[in-house]
């Protein structure tokens, strides 16, 4: 996993030529809205037109997961390196949702601050995310819990690994599977609930490459836990699918990616909205199966596996800081971008309230024209 101090402070610095570039491409109204999610920035929260009370928004979504998390609508943001910081968090939560903090790329005195600063920002509940394999877990697992924070998804490593120290300090504990038997050893572990994740979303994934229709069913059949579907989900239509698969609610990554609130640099964005269905690939299998956009980079890798490479050659190949290098730097040449399949679905960059809002309108408008 990639690690940077201080940097993300800087994800501030061209939001000038993130706005000029989002000028020339949207309509008026968006335009008004990017001034005033960067307004609410300067001025610490108070002016979003996404704040409560929901005006003309879509009614309240009550299913397991929204009346655990005490939110409007059971969508989260997931946890995501270099893209899902405090900004991304506050305007999910606000807007109704669950945002997380993405620790997976941060040091534990930089989570500090962003979970401060989300704090600062915003009532509403917030959680962060925190991938076991990273070798600081422990103390960005002690930053969390002593930074207040009662919502902790955990992914890629052992679910029992800190899910009692969480529980005692108070915690609401999800964890992040992609197999049957993973459900089993979370719940077992205590966990709360259980995100399933499929095989068509970005980034990390699972080894045995289920899909999200096929793994949602199977795991509510098998563990009684409240589930969000996790990959391939990018609009209502497929919020509505996941709930009738089983689901009380989504995880979403790559659509909440192309948002202005995300970290992410603006050659990523531009990456998901160009992307068509068949733009991503899951590489790099013989190390931990990643899904990204087939840029330069992904396309020497697949090659690599494709010719046998073994684990040291992907390791070389891959070397060190290439999410950082393309998720949040943008270098189309040598970086990585973790994005899913969903990416076919990323037409623009919304402020993220607005993905909320249009996911639930599109939920209940598929909710209604079911045969
Ligand atoms: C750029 C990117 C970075 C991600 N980083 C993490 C991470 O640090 N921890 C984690 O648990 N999941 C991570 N994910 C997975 C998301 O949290 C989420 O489960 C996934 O994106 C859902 O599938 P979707 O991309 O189809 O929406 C990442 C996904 C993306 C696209």
């Amino acid at each position: 996993m990639v690690v940077c101090g201080g940097c993300w402070k800087s994800t501030g610095v061209d939001s000038r030529k993130r706005l000029s570039a989002v000028v020339t491409k949207y309509s008026l109204r968006y335009v008004c809205e990017i001034l005033l999610v960067k307004l609410d920035n300067l001025f610490g929260g108070e002016t979003s037109t996404m704040q409560h009370p929901f005006q003309g928004w879509p009614p309240p979504l009550e299913t397991r997961v929204s009346r655990l998390f005490g939110i409007r609508y059971p969508i989260i943001q997931g946890g995501m390196v270099w893209t899902a910081g405090w900004k991304l968090a506050v305007a999910v939560s606000r807007a109704g949702g669950l945002g997380l903090i993405g620790a997976g790329s941060m040091q534990p005195d930089l989570l500090r601050e962003h979970i401060r600063q989300a704090r600062g920002a915003t009532d509403a509940p917030i959680g962060v995310n925190v991938p076991l394999t990273r070798g600081d877990a422990e103390e960005l697992i002690q930053t969390t819990v002593n930074e207040g924070i009662k919502i902790v998804f955990t992914s890629s490593g052992h679910p029992g690994r800190f899910t009692g120290q969480l529980k005692k300090a108070g915690c609401i504990v999800a964890h992040l599977i992609a197999a049957v038997k993973h459900a089993r050893k979370a719940a077992e572990a205590g966990c709360d609930l259980l995100v399933a994740e499929g095989f068509e979303a970005g980034g990390h994934n699972g080894l045995d490459e289920i899909t999200t229709l096929t793994l949602v069913p199977q795991v509510a059949d098998a563990v009684p836990l409240p589930l969000l579907a996790a990959g391939g989900i990018a609009d209502g239509r497929g919020m509505a699918a996941a709930l009738a698969l089983g689901a009380a609610g989504v995880q979403i990554g790559t659509r909440f990616a192309a948002t202005l609130e995300s970290s992410a640099h603006e050659r990523y964005k531009k990456l998901l909205v160009d992307a068509g269905d068949g733009d991503t690939v899951l590489t790099l299998k013989r190390i931990a199966p990643v899904r990204m956009v087939k840029t330069p980079f992904a396309l020497r890798a697949e090659k690599a596996e494709r010719a046998g490479a073994e684990r040291e050659e992907l390791l070389a190949l891959l070397g060190q800081k290439r999410e950082r290098m393309g998720i949040f730097e943008g270098n189309l040449e040598e970086g990585m971008f973790e994005a899913g399949q969903s990416s076919g679905l990323v037409r623009d960059i919304l402020p993220a309230a607005e993905v909320v809002r249009n996911m639930m309108e599109e939920y209940y408008e598929a909710k209604r024209t079911l045969p």
